[in-house]
């Protein structure tokens, strides 16, 4: 009898030793939804639809396409881009979808899921202004950028590293703010991601032009904070049937076809 208890206790000391081994490893569960963080002041990858109020773009769409993939409802958080990161650490959104270029710098500090789309760093500026074609030619010229962007980076390099004498660098909480001080000729260039250049030329024909070719070569995914692995490898699932099945490029053409 002593022996069957012994042996009894013995069991239930084993399966809790496994059990308490096992679960701290096992992945962290995945969210009740996917909540999504964005800037939606970057059209056509996040934007507010002017008649409708309707939160619209590329990777929204792509978001919510992800969500159905997945079986799982999203909320959209229309949220100010300085500070979109923390705002994530910080657990306001569990996903921040918004035009955001995989860094180096922010893969310290977020994970990044497989890239979605390309883009690249253009310089604009007014239409029929020909004096500059290159990041060289921004020497001496007043430049402006949506704060704490790839652009302001590039920018804020020409300047400090690479010896381009950029006279000053303007930096805007909105993208579509840089573009007003340009066309109010408070800049002479702005440094922006190349997509939103060419929806903001569609959009406001003979006012601005692209000055010479993308400079730089980016690539947008999705943030996640740092634990949340098992999210992260289901959207990236879902990203690669959602290309096999034709959806994505469907989004694509909504926003990026003729
Ligand atoms: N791609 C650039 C970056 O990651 C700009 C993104 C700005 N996004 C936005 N929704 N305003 O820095």
């Amino acid at each position: 009898m002593k022996k069957k208890l012994l042996f009894t206790g013995l069991v239930v000391v084993a399966v809790l030793v496994i059990v308490l081994l096992v679960l701290p490893r096992g992945q962290k569960a995945l969210p009740e939804k996917i909540v999504v963080g964005s800037s939606a002041d970057f059209a056509p990858f996040e934007y507010v639809d002017e008649i409708t109020g309707e939160l619209k773009g590329f990777d929204l769409d792509l978001m919510r396409a992800i969500g159905e993939e997945l079986g799982m409802e999203v909320e959209i958080k229309n949220v100010a881009w300085d500070g979109i990161i923390p705002g994530l650490l910080s657990g306001n959104y569990n996903v921040i979808a918004s035009g955001l270029t995989i860094t180096e710098e922010r893969q310290e500090v977020v994970n990044f899921t497989d890239p979605y789309i390309n883009a690249g760093q253009v310089i604009v500026v007014r239409a029929g202004d020909d004096s500059i074609t290159s990041p060289a030619d921004l020497a001496g010229k007043k430049v402006a950028v949506q704060v704490n962007t790839t652009g302001d980076l590039k920018a804020t390099e020409m300047m400090e590293e690479e010896g381009i004498a950029i006279t000053e660098i303007r930096r805007f909480n909105n993208a579509p703010d840089a573009f007003l001080e340009l066309m109010n000729g408070g800049v002479e260039a702005v440094v922006i991601d190349l997509g939103v250049a060419g929806e903001q030329f569609k959009a406001t024909p003979g006012i601005y032009q692209m000055a010479g070719e993308p400079f730089t070569v980016e690539e947008y995914g999705f943030a996640l904070r740092k634990s949340d692995t098992e999210l992260l490898e289901k959207i990236n699932a879902a990203l690669v049937s959602l290309r096999s099945k034709g959806v994505y490029d469907e989004i694509y053409e909504r926003y990026f076809g003729n």
